[in-house]
């Protein structure tokens, strides 16, 4: 049995390799990533394996579907990027790895808090350099400050516990409500509240067209002045030039991301020696209270560790004919 995999790094090959011992599948690695032009690539391969960044859109299912593909194993707990009606109607099933390390966002959230608060990546380079002045580097204590987090699932709990710890009140918003969430000491309220009072805004929901750019103008407004706003999450949560007129009128005073709406083009790859062609993502770089990392908040040896061994039994359950305990629909 063989697999085909869209935008492999040599991370990917190190930990599927090393995972697929017991199975001894085929596994036959590919760079670049799944969209309309690389689909004819699945030909005779009855099972993919895709990232973050490929695209399943209706016109990349219908050209897998031409080529025999029944089965689509995401490497990740994302789903966004699968058009799922089109995989239903077309019998292919799409299945995913929901759990593998909420540790692993939760707590690159918390970093990208801590670096903006404290401006510990720009202490690094003054000190470098010999300059020990202080003037610029000021922060806050967490200690007794409200975060508000938009998502109560696995990531949404594992960052409240994070906070909790540090003597943060913690305020969530999600569409379930959990008693594990009520009884960590989260205060589940409603978003125009969790706006309005909270220091920080941190955002663990999934991408949905419910929400799709659920921080745009409009929410921002309804937050304190000088809010800090972290999306770990997926990119187009957040209304990116909304966010730029905010963090230019001081209403946003910090920006931690670690996605962006159009980061199919950039991340993952090296383009240091390129010129980004992207104004909006320059603009952005361009603040000196804004952190951007490249999609690593998932990048730990032990989620890594869990993703390909989970993605792995996913897809020997579909070649056994099992219950697919991970399809999602
Ligand atoms: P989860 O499924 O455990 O939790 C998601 C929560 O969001 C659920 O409690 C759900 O009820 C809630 N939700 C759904 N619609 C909502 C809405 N309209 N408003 C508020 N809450 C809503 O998922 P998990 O594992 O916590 O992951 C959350 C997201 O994190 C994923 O969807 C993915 O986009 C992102 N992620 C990012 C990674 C990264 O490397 N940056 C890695 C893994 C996940």
């Amino acid at each position: 049995m063989k697999i085909l995999f869209f935008s492999v790094k040599p991370y990917d090959r190190e930990f599927f390799i090393r995972q697929n011992k017991p199975y001894g599948f085929q596994l036959d690695f590919f760079d670049e990533p799944l969209n309309h032009n690389t689909a004819v690539l699945a030909k005779g391969y009855e099972a993919i394996c895709i990232f973050v960044n490929d695209s399943a859109d209706p016109e990349t299912l219908n050209l897998l579907a031409q080529q025999g593909v029944k089965l689509i194993a995401l490497r990740c707990a994302g789903y966004n990027n699968v058009d799922l009606t089109k995989a239903n109607e077309l019998g292919i099933k799409v299945v995913r790895v929901p759990a593998y390390s909420p540790y692993s966002v939760a707590e690159h959230t918390v970093a990208l808090i801590l670096t903006i608060n404290r401006k510990t990546h720009r202490a690094y380079n003054r000190v470098r350099e010999g300059n020990f002045a202080l003037n610029g580097l000021m922060g806050f204590d967490l200690k007794g400050k409200t975060v508000g987090l938009i998502g109560l699932g696995k990531i949404g709990i594992a960052t409240s516990r994070i906070l909790l710890g540090f003597g943060c009140r913690v305020l969530g918003f999600d569409v379930e409500k959990s008693d594990e969430v009520e009884k960590l000491g989260v205060e589940y309220c409603e978003l125009d509240e969790l706006y309005a009072q909270s220091d920080i805004i941190s955002l663990h929901c999934p991408l949905t067209p419910q929400t799709h750019h659920i921080i745009n103008g409009n929410s921002i407004e309804k937050m304190k002045q000088g809010v800090m706003l972290i999306n770990t999450s997926r990119g187009a949560l957040v209304d990116t030039q909304a966010v730029i007129q905010a963090l230019k009128s001081g209403q946003i005073k910090y920006l931690g991301i670690d996605v962006y709406e159009e980061e199919a083009d950039l991340f993952f790859e090296d383009l240091s020696d390129k010129v980004i062609q992207d104004d909006v993502f320059m603009r952005l770089l361009s603040f000196n209270n804004v952190l951007i990392t490249g999609h690593q908040a998932f990048f730990t040896e032990d989620a890594m560790l869990e993703i390909s061994k989970f993605t792995l039994s996913n897809i020997s359950s579909y070649f056994k004919g099992g219950e697919l305990e991970n399809e999602v629909n």
